[in-house]
This record gives structure tokens, C-alpha cells and sequence, in this order.
């Protein structure tokens, strides 16, 4: 069992309207288009549909079951090329975690974030900076590497140091990450942080073709329209 349960962070948010202005917090964050993305509108009737419904199989074990989880602190990792639903189905499982459960969750886009840091050293304020990542129930990062590249050395050092403080305290991460396949991601990440962020994560392949190419870029927000 993970140090979560013992964690001071294991408090939940109980009221409902405190719940949807958690929410509509993160929607401010995330963007318009992720705003009503959810595990029952990810499309997966076309090509890879068996591949598609295990994924989201997984994803709806991992939502009914996210208080234990949490409480042990483990991760979800979901890896794959462009345009395959990541951060949709992302986006579906914090909705989850906020609106079903009452967690705190923080989302930042991984590259954004490297700036932030770049910031918060520039007016040293890294201490207020780096509690933000450290005290959500779950904090969940979108791309934090760069597309066809590599992470610098100091940006694999924020990102090693953030996962470790999490992996210590036993609070959940969660990750999407673009990517062919399994190896690529262990170079990005060397071994180190991917590992700490597999431990006891579920971890996803997301392996069909892109949705943007498929529908010429119809967001799920306009889908339901
Ligand atoms: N199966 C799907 N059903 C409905 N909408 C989808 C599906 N897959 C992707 N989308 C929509 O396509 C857009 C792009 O998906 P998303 O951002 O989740 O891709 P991604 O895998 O995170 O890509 P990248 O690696 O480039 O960041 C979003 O608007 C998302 O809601
Ligand atoms: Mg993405």
C-alpha cells in the first residue's frame, strides 16, 4: 500500500458545487475543446474498434475504481501517436476524478510548464511554484516533451525531481505522452522517471490512426453539438 492513504492531501472535495467550480477551473486551463470530453463520447465504432473498447474498457475500470488507486498513488500512463484520443480520454478521467470523486487535480501542459519553472527561477518563486505540483491529489501533464525531440538535461531534472517527490509522497501522476511506441518513451524519459511513473500505473497504447486527420480536426465539444 502507498503512502497516499496517509497522505494530508487524502481530503476530498464533498461539495457538489464546489466540485463543478473545481471543474470549470480546469476546463479554463485545459481549453474549450477538452471541455466535454468524456469516456462515453470517445468515438471507437471505425478501424481498431476491438483495440479502441479495450483502452476504454480499462479506463472505466480505472475511473470506478480511482479512490483505491489514488490512495495507493498510481499513475496513468497513456502513450501514442498524434491525434489518437490521449488527452481526450485524459481529460474524460479527470472529469472523473473531480465531478465523481471530489480529488484535487492540476493539469499543465509539460511544455508550458518548463517555461513556468524558467519563470518562477527568474523572480525566485520556485518554492510556490513547485507545492502547486506537489499538493493536488493528482497531477496530470500533457506532452511534456518536446515533439520529435529530446528533453534537455534541465528539464529532465525538474520533470525527475517533480515525479520523485510525488513517487515519495505517494500521490498519483498522470501523463500523456506522444509517441510510436513503448521504447521511444523510455529513451525520452530515461528509465529512471518512466520507471516511477509506471509503478503501479496503468498504462495505455493507444495504436490506430489519427482522429484529426480521420474527421478533419471535429472537436469532440462540436461533435455533440
Ligand atoms: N476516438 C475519438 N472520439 C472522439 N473524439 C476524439 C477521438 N480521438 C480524438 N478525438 C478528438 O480529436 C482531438 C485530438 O485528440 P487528442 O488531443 O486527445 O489527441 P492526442 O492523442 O492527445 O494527440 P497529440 O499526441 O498530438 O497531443 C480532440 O478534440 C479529441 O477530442
Ligand atoms: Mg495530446
Amino acid at each position: 500500500m502507498g503512502a497516499g492513504v496517509f497522505s494530508p492531501y487524502a481530503k476530498r472535495i464533498e461539495n457538489p458545487k464546489k466540485r463543478w467550480s473545481a471543474f470549470l477551473d480546469l476546463v479554463k486551463r485545459r481549453g474549450q475543446r477538452y471541455a466535454l470530453c468524456t469516456l462515453d463520447n470517445f468515438d471507437f465504432k471505425s478501424r481498431d474498434s476491438k483495440r479502441k473498447l479495450g483502452v476504454l474498457d480499462e479506463l472505466r475500470s480505472f475511473s470506478a475504481n480511482m479512490p483505491e488507486r489514488i490512495a495507493n498513488g498510481s499513475g496513468l500512463v497513456l502513450l501514442g501517436p498524434p491525434g489518437t484520443g490521449k488527452d481526450h480520454l485524459l481529460m474524460a478521467c479527470m472529469r472523473d476524478a473531480i465531478l465523481m470523486h471530489g480529488f484535487t487535480v492540476s493539469w499543465h501542459d509539460g511544455l508550458e510548464l518548463f517555461q513556468q519553472v524558467k519563470a518562477a527561477i527568474a523572480r525566485d518563486g520556485t518554492e510556490k511554484f513547485f507545492k502547486q505540483l506537489y499538493s493536488p491529489q493528482i497531477l496530470a501533464l500533457s506532452d511534456p516533451v518536446p515533439p520529435r525531440d529530446e528533453l534537455t538535461a534541465y528539464e529532465l531534472s525538474i520533470l525527475r525531481n517533480v515525479i520523485e517527490k510525488r513517487y515519495s509522497s505517494g500521490l498519483s501522476t498522470w501523463i500523456t505522452t506522444n509517441v510510436q511506441n513503448y521504447d521511444e518513451a523510455r529513451k525520452l524519459f530515461t528509465s529512471a522517471v518512466l520507471d516511477r511513473l509506471l509503478h503501479g500505473a496503468l498504462e495505455l497504447f493507444f495504436g490506430w490512426e489519427s482522429y484529426r486527420t480521420r474527421t478533419e480536426a471535429k472537436s469532440c465539444a462540436t461533435a455533440t453539438n
